[in-house]
Order: structure tokens, then C-alpha cells, then sequence
């Protein structure tokens, strides 16, 4: 296994779609281990997610993980996930502002709508079907990891560039205020 370079914004890469993988691709030696590597990565990152497209390849695959992270302590956890071709839908107009960050945008944090609840259609690793409803929090972060499927940063959809804030301004002057929020929403969706 091996840790990979991450792009940073401003990388042409981040702003391609990524391709869709095929059962054939997905089941090579070659690919398996690059989702290794993925996983490698984002863990060495301390990232709650981290898709295929920031680390420098254009194929519809994300991974997830959740547990305990030092970049997002009030986070609740995500067991380890791969997702390929992923599709999200709503299942509400709800949305919540989610103040989120990105390893590919170092050192800025900003708020960014995000439904609350979705149904989530992909595959996982192995090429077997994956359903599932997501919610709260974590529904926010699917969605940040599959917008980088399509070329979107967070940055994209801040819809207040008031709340842009640097890692240290955030923890000083709006992470309490956040952490409430978040609470009120796992409360409300458990997650
Ligand atoms: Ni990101």
C-alpha cells in the first residue's frame, strides 16, 4: 500500500467528472490495490473522506470513514466504506449548513447547504449492489465526497463567503456554535 499525493485546488484534476468504473476494472488486482491505496491515504490525511479525483484519478470512487477524527471530533462515526459509482438522491428539500473543510482546500473552512436525508445507489469494492439511507451529518458528507465525482469543490456551494474561515479561526470563533448545531441534528436524525 502506498500514500498518495493529494491535488489542492487550483489542480485541473478536481475540476474533471470522473468516469464511471466497469465490473471488469473493478475486479483487476490493479484496481483493488489502488483502493487500497485510497483508503492508505485518507487515513494518513486523517480525512472523513477522500475520492479517487484528489488523488490524481478520474474514476467514480470514494471512500469513507469516520471514527473518531482529530480533524472533525464531533463527527459521528462512519464505518470504513468504498463506494463506486455512486448516486445519491434526496429524499427531503431540507437541507442543514454544514461547515465543512477538504483535504484538497488546505486550511478553509466554510458553510455549505446540505439535505438531510438521501438514498445512496453504488457498488461497493467487490462489485456487489449497495442501498442504503443516510442522514444528519453523515448525509453531509456523502454528499461533499460524491460532488468531487462531478468537479465540485464545497467551495462551490458556500452560499455565505462570510463563514470562510482558516482551520484555527474556525476552532476559535465558530466551532462551538457549530458543535451545538451538530448536536441538535444527530439528536433529530442519529446521525
Ligand atoms: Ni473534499
Amino acid at each position: 500500500m502506498a500514500v498518495l499525493p493529494i491535488a489542492h485546488v487550483g489542480h485541473p484534476v478536481l475540476r474533471q467528472r470522473a468516469r464511471e468504473v466497469t465490473l471488469e476494472e473493478l475486479r483487476t488486482p490493479e484496481l483493488q490495490q489502488f483502493i487500497d491505496d485510497l483508503v492508505e491515504t485518507m487515513h494518513h490525511a486523517n480525512g472523513a473522506g477522500l475520492a479517487a479525483i484528489q488523488i490524481h484519478r478520474a474514476i467514480r470512487i470514494v471512500a469513507l470513514e469516520v471514527k473518531d477524527n482529530p480533524r472533525y471530533p464531533y463527527k459521528p462515526n462512519i464505518p470504513l466504506t468504498v463506494l463506486v459509482n455512486p448516486v445519491l438522491e434526496p429524499l427531503t428539500a431540507e437541507t442543514f449548513l454544514n461547515y465543512e473543510g477538504c483535504l484538497s482546500v488546505p486550511n478553509l473552512r466554510g458553510e455549505v447547504p446540505r439535505f438531510t436525508e438521501l438514498s445512496v445507489k453504488a457498488l461497493d469494492r467487490h462489485g456487489a449492489p449497495v442501498e442504503r439511507v443516510v442522514r444528519g451529518i453523515t448525509a453531509g458528507t456523502y454528499q461533499h465526497e460524491v460532488d468531487h465525482l462531478d468537479g465540485n469543490l464545497f467551495l462551490d456551494r458556500v452560499v455565505d463567503t462570510r463563514s470562510l474561515a482558516t482551520w484555527d479561526q474556525f476552532k476559535e470563533h465558530h466551532e462551538a456554535a457549530f458543535v451545538e448545531r451538530v448536536r441538535a441534528i444527530v439528536a433529530r436524525s442519529g446521525s
